[in-house]
């Protein structure tokens, strides 16, 4: 099977397209079971709060994405895998992003990277897409921006705040952006953002108008204890664990594990 590209990315553009399906993945393992059903897989810096357990994505460093965005591409075979950027990486100039992209997809074979920022990252996505690597914009709700936001509440309530949200995809997508994550806004921005921008918006608490959805699959999978308001449950794997875990204590315990068919019998 033949891995997804940008330009086919790209083309999945507009209402009468099939939505983009994207989820997060940061291990071999997840890679694997989600590639079936992706068409791109983002090696998203949520592991800072999801893998590691920090306080958000602002310590997350290039290192850990490279070392996440190898496993992630040597788990998957039909998926576009694209790697954030993280914080302190990319925002002092274009050029220091491009040695941070560049080392990312050097490192870890991934086709593209993710950005934070709208019009003040924009020379930064053209500087990069204009010498060979492709850039998704990230606007709305940006959570490496979580120390001048306040929090993570949704975006674009004032309309100034939406004008600035619309202005910002606007700006990466006419800089070269293959396609942008609109992430946290209210449900019209999100469908503005959609129907001005000619590249595919890809929301996350956003709106079903968007050309496709990303979620973190931990998040989905009712892994991850604290979600938003965003996140659909498709499962409790968190219980179902649990369970699980609950079961093999008082197995062992109960000296009923392991039994006949975990021991190894003597050659006879
Ligand atoms: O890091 C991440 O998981 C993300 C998505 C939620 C868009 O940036
Ligand atoms: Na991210």
């Amino acid at each position: 099977m033949k891995r997804l590209t940008v330009p086919a990315i790209r083309k999945r553009k507009g209402a009468d397209n099939e939505p983009l399906v994207m989820l997060t993945a940061y291990t071999v393992r997840m890679a694997q079971l989600l590639d079936p059903h992706c068409d791109m897989l983002l090696v998203g810096d949520s592991l800072g709060q999801v893998i590691y357990g920090l306080p958000s994505t602002v310590p997350v460093t290039l290192e850990m994405m490279a070392a996440h965005g190898a496993a992630v591409v040597r788990g998957s075979y039909h998926a576009l895998v694209v790697i954030d950027m993280p914080f302190g990486s990319y925002e002092a100039s274009p050029e220091k992003a491009f040695e941070s992209a560049s080392w990312l997809l050097k490192q870890t074979g991934a086709a593209a990277v993710k950005m934070e920022g709208g019009a003040a990252m924009a020379d930064t996505v053209r500087f990069l897409s204009e010498r060979g690597i492709p850039v998704m914009g990230h606007v709305g709700l940006t959570p490496q921006a979580v120390n001048m936001l306040g929090g993570y509440g949704a975006r674009g309530r004032s309309d100034a705040e939406a004008e600035k949200i619309v202005g910002d995809a606007a700006a990466v997508a006419e800089a070269g952006a293959f396609a942008v994550v609109v992430e946290g806004v209210v449900e019209p921005i999100a469908i503005e953002v959609t129907q001005r921008i000619g590249c595919p918006v890809i929301g996350i608490g956003a709106s079903k108008a968007c050309d496709g959805q990303v979620l973190v699959a931990e998040d989905m999978l009712g892994l991850f204890e604290r979600t938003p308001r965003f996140v659909k449950k498709f499962d409790d794997m968190a219980g179902r664990i649990s369970a699980a875990v609950e079961r093999y204590a008082a197995d062992v315990r109960a000296r009923s594990f392991p039994g006949e068919e975990q021991v190894y019998a003597p050659k006879n």
